[in-house]
């Protein structure tokens, strides 16, 4: 967890219950602040936020904050499971039952996974972004349809995908992969501000 010293902070938002702040600060082992100045050292902050978990730098710090979102991405259609149709599910294959995704991150690829209906376990190796996706998880479960429908999130595994993947219990019909990659991309599904967020704070997959 070394690689957060001088880059990460919790920033406690006076609305949440300090333990938990306290909670993510310590498995984290980065400082809790209560405040941030221009003197603070650390150019992003864990922050909870309109009740989510938010990922912050210093110049989103009065705007919003970034969230795993986890509503239909625009045009996606709003029922589960959504038609498997484009070219995720295209890439994944119709037929196709099990799925994991081996490099989450934002989880928009995911969701929208599990939306169309897959069985759908999710790897991340990063510890930021396994604490953004354990709130985002953790809210997708108090979503009505999901409870209407007694839907589980999916399964959130902790770790290097290389070292996962083979342990796994059972082999799932197909294996997801969406590294970041160093050059630039001419498309991304993802908004570009989480992505570069992203990099900045975890540096490029290799
Ligand atoms: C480009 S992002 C994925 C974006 C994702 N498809 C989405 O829709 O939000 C890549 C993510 O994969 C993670 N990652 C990269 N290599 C990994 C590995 N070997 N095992 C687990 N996670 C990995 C990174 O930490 C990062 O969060």
């Amino acid at each position: 967890m070394h690689k957060y010293i001088g880059k990460l902070a919790v920033l406690h938002n006076e609305q949440t219950d300090l333990a938990l702040s306290q909670a993510l600060s310590t498995r984290l082992a980065v400082p809790l602040y209560h405040s941030v100045d221009r003197f603070t050292t650390e150019d992003f902050f864990l922050s909870w936020r309109d009740g989510c978990l938010k990922l912050l730098d210093k110049e989103l710090l009065k705007k919003g904050g970034l969230m795993v979102e986890i509503e239909p991405r625009y045009g996606e259609q709003r029922s589960w499971p959504a038609p498997k149709e484009g070219a995720l599910a295209q890439a994944i294959g119709r037929k196709t039952k099990t799925v994991v995704d081996a490099t989450t991150g934002w989880a928009q690829d995911s969701l929208h996974i599990f939306r169309m209906g897959y069985d759908l376990s999710c790897i991340e190796r990063s510890p930021v972004m396994l604490e953004l996706l354990t709130d985002a998880f953790l809210r997708l479960e108090q979503l009505d349809w999901v409870t209407r429908l007694t839907l589980a999130s999916p399964e959130l595994i902790a770790g290097n995908a290389i070292n996962i993947l083979p342990q796994l219990e059972s082999s799932p019909d197909c294996i997801y992969i969406d590294p970041m990659f160093p050059a630039k991309r001419k498309k991304s599904a993802l908004p570009k501000k989480s992505m570069l967020i992203l990099r900045d704070l975890l540096g490029d997959d290799m």
